[in-house]
């Protein structure tokens, strides 16, 4: 048991990483087994029913081949009954494939995405996705639909949790390395679940952060910012691919052949299956791009998605559509093919069923303690006046809050199989962390955030009047980002305000914690309070990690991967925006309270800000502080003049000038001077999370390659041009050392 465990959790060997899916014997098998099949059985390989309320009315549909894919059905027993049905009742034994949302993690609940994407630490994110992997297949899952690497400028879309941030490098190599985790070096492993890199694409710039609305954007940007991630994910060799419900410059994704048959297969060659999102074929209705779910299907079918989920336009009408010579059979068996060929690879017809005993338990020490270390990471410090940590020596601490102990809640979203009796609070580890050291008073105050209900301001505040200290555990339930849970308005929700201002009254230091599913505008609260740990949703191992923080076991070292704006308005911000051709500058940007009654229009300095807000977010992307301090010096570049092909090394030194040891996250920008079309005033090209001793000194190297600097032109190629770049070494997109260097032809 020990030694599959091992072997199970030891991460991808690159070589064997990203294999193709198709080779001759698999289309061999493929081909084979089309040729048996009937209609109705290719029909049923396209079909995917969710087993949401119930899988016993399936079995005859297994039977007859019908069904080819089952979504939320997770108990291993159940899931080998109806795979038995398949395997050795249906016309030609084909397995089914059991899909899942297993997000960020399965039992043992890691960070949120945009927590874990926070951590800057792939290895760890890899790690986690293996251990998901691990629990999932246990209970019968073999396709997850994760990652989600939609990037998300706006905060008020709240699917923003479920995604890396705000940037495509950071969001591809995130990606990259939770593709690796559930997909193992080997797919056919037994501990393997299929990968779906999704939405695709475009989800994430819904109009307004309003979830599946509009998006309109340039090819560029498309390419440029939207795509990366899934073209890395492509390469890493991900099999499965999840149409997005947006319509993208028109054309609803899941009736996009621009994405799926030009982008997808002709340009990157994808050889494993498209699944659509949940009834997004149907939705070709209400999109105003199809009649009816025949035309949908129609669309669909020539779009490329090989499956579709729940809706069920497949079966209803693939046959007349190609009685009616609308679709061919050609396209029919391209998509089974498709779907064939991961079930293939991932060995199910080999071993079609789960055998739980052979795996290890659920949240287990090892699982647990990895899922405390990604909290751990996660955590991003925004303030500190010096109260963090906390000193050993205090008598009282008063911790107060809805999320001090709310269980669920400190899951974040999409969680389906995570239970909240599992989860360590906040107030929990710090009982069990001091049952010598201070006395712990909880008030919770609010029953829930949202609480408006001001009637137990007086118990905290009593609580707080007695402490040497007050933790404040603030934030937003679960329930209030995610899937269609977006918010118009970024303040803490509630009267969790007016509670930070009523314990701000009584003078004892505060230390003010955050659970969130996406950025807040928190900017007016930084002076009501001595210090703030943004925490997004840690998962089960909440408590210990945030502990751990808060006492100084460890120092915070994550750092933000989406910019917080000052305030709604501000949105979108994002750190790599273009410079524009009237740039704001801080000498010429004037309050709007400080502006003089009846001054001329153009006495503001024409730039590109607010009167109100300015043109600086709450925190830059990259941002975050530690307990320790680093400082950068010695930019070094390998040259000042590179070929194209060559690369270029840059190297600065770090040095860690305070009496901790911790983690820092050195990041590597880049700025092309002048393009064929303007580029980004910064652009994330490199990162590295180092642990530093007091007083010790690193050289952090980066190689830059040429073609790390492309960009899709005019002409929509990627190109890497001739000319001058600056690059900077530094702790935040804000900051860092600055060098230059020139491409030359
Ligand atoms: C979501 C997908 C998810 C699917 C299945 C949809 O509503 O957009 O991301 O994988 O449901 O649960």
């Amino acid at each position: 048991m020990r030694r599959i465990l091992i072997l199970w959790l030891c991460t991808a060997s690159l070589s064997a990483f990203g294999e193709r899916l198709s080779n001759p014997r698999t289309e061999e098998r493929v081909g084979r087994l089309i040729r048996n099949m009937t209609l109705e059985e290719k029909i049923g390989q396209m079909t995917q029913r969710s087993g949401r309320g119930g899988v016993k009315a399936f079995r005859e549909e297994i039977r007859l081949g019908r069904i080819g894919s089952i979504l939320n059905e997770v108990d291993a027993d159940s899931v080998n009954a109806l795979q038995r049905i398949a395997v050795e009742e249906s016309p030609n034994g084909i397995p089914l494939l059991i899909g899942r949302d297993v997000i960020h993690g399965f039992r043992t609940i890691f960070p949120i995405p945009l927590g874990l994407a926070a951590t800057w630490n792939p290895a760890l994110v890899e790690k986690g996705a293996r251990i998901a992997a691990v629990e999932a297949a246990s209970s019968g899952v073999h396709w997850t639909f994760a990652p989600m690497m939609d990037i998300a400028r706006d905060p008020r879309w709240g699917r923003i949790a479920e995604g890396f941030g705000e940037d495509p490098y950071l969001a591809a190599v995130m990606s990259v390395a939770m593709i690796r985790g559930f997909q193992g070096d080997d797919l056919s492993g037994p501990a393997s679940l299929a990968a779906c890199a999704k939405h695709f694409a475009g989800y994430g710039a819904a109009e307004g952060g309003r979830d599946y609305n509009t998006v309109m954007m340039s090819e560029n940007e498309l390419r440029d910012v939207y795509l990366p991630p899934f073209r890395a994910s492509v390469d890493a060799g991900c099999a499965t691919f999840m149409a997005a419900f947006n319509e993208l410059n028109g054309v609803p994704a899941s009736g996009s052949s621009f994405l799926f048959r030009r982008i997808l297969r002709d340009e990157w060659g994808f050889e494993g299956f498209v699944v659509s999102d949940w009834a997004s074929i149907t939705q070709m209705v209400p999109h105003g791009f199809a009649a009816d779910h025949k035309q949908a299907a129609e669309k669909a079918i020539r779009a490329g998605i090989d499956m579709e989920m729940q809706t069920d336009s497949y079966v209803a009408h693939i046959r007349e559509l190609l009685d009616e010579g609308r679709i061919t059979m050609a396209m029919i068996d391209e998509a089974v093919a498709n779907i064939l060929r991961v079930k293939f690879a991932m060995g199910l017809f080999e071993r079609p069923y789960t055998d739980a005993s052979l795996f290890p338990p659920l949240l287990n020490a090892e699982h647990l303690e990895s899922a405390k270390q990604a909290a751990l990471q996660s955590a991003v410090l925004l303030k500190n006046n010096g109260v963090l940590p906390l000193s050993g020596n205090l008598k009282r601490l008063a911790v107060i809050g809805p999320l001090a102990d709310a269980p669920h809640e400190q899951l974040g979203t999409w969680v389906f199989d995570g239970r909240a009796e599992d989860a360590v609070t906040p107030l929990a580890a710090l009982r069990s962390r001091l049952p010598n050291g201070p006395h712990v008073d909880y008030v919770q105050t609010l029953a829930y955030s949202r609480d408006r209900d001001t009637r137990n301001f007086g118990r905290a505040v009593k609580a707080a009047k007695k402490s040497d200290a007050v933790l404040l555990f603030l934030g937003e339930e679960a329930i209030l980002s995610g899937e269609a849970h977006c918010r118009a308005d970024l303040n803490l929700p509630g009267a969790q305000d007016a509670l930070v201002d009523a314990i701000r009254k009584t003078g004892r230091p505060v230390v003010l914690v955050i659970l969130a599913g996406r950025p807040l505008t928190i900017g007016h609260l930084l002076d009501r309070v001595d210090a703030v740990l943004y925490a997004f949703h840690p998962g089960t191992m909440a408590g210990p990690a945030l502990a751990d923080l808060l006492f100084g076991t460890e120092s915070p070292s994550g750092k933000l991967t989406v910019t917080f704006p000052k305030v709604v308005g501000q949105i979108p911000m994002y750190y790599n925006h273009k410079n524009t051709g009237r740039p704001p500058r801080a000498e010429s940007w004037v309050h709007i309270d400080a502006i003089e009654v009846g001054v001329w229009q153009t006495s503001l300095g024409n730039e590109s800000h607010y009167l109100d807000a300015g043109f600086l977010p709450e925190f830059p992307f990259g941002y975050g502080l530690s307990y320790t301090a680093f400082d950068y010096r010695n930019l070094k570049l390998s040259s000042g003049t590179i070929r194209h092909g060559d690369s270029l090394t840059v190297a600065a030194d770090i040095r860690n000038t305070g009496s901790l040891a911790a983690d820092e996250i050195v990041q590597l920008y880049i700025r092309d001077r002048v393009g064929d079309i303007t580029r980004p005033v910064k652009e994330l090209k490199g990162f590295r999370r180092i642990r530093l001793e007091p007083g010790e000194t690193r050289t952090v190297r980066f190689t830059l390659k040429t073609e790390d600097l492309a960009f899709h032109n005019r002409k929509m190629e990627f190109v890497t041009e001739p000319g001058w770049f600056h690059v900077w070494i530094g702790p935040n997109s804000a900051e860092g050392l600055r060098g230059e260097f020139e491409i030359v032809q």
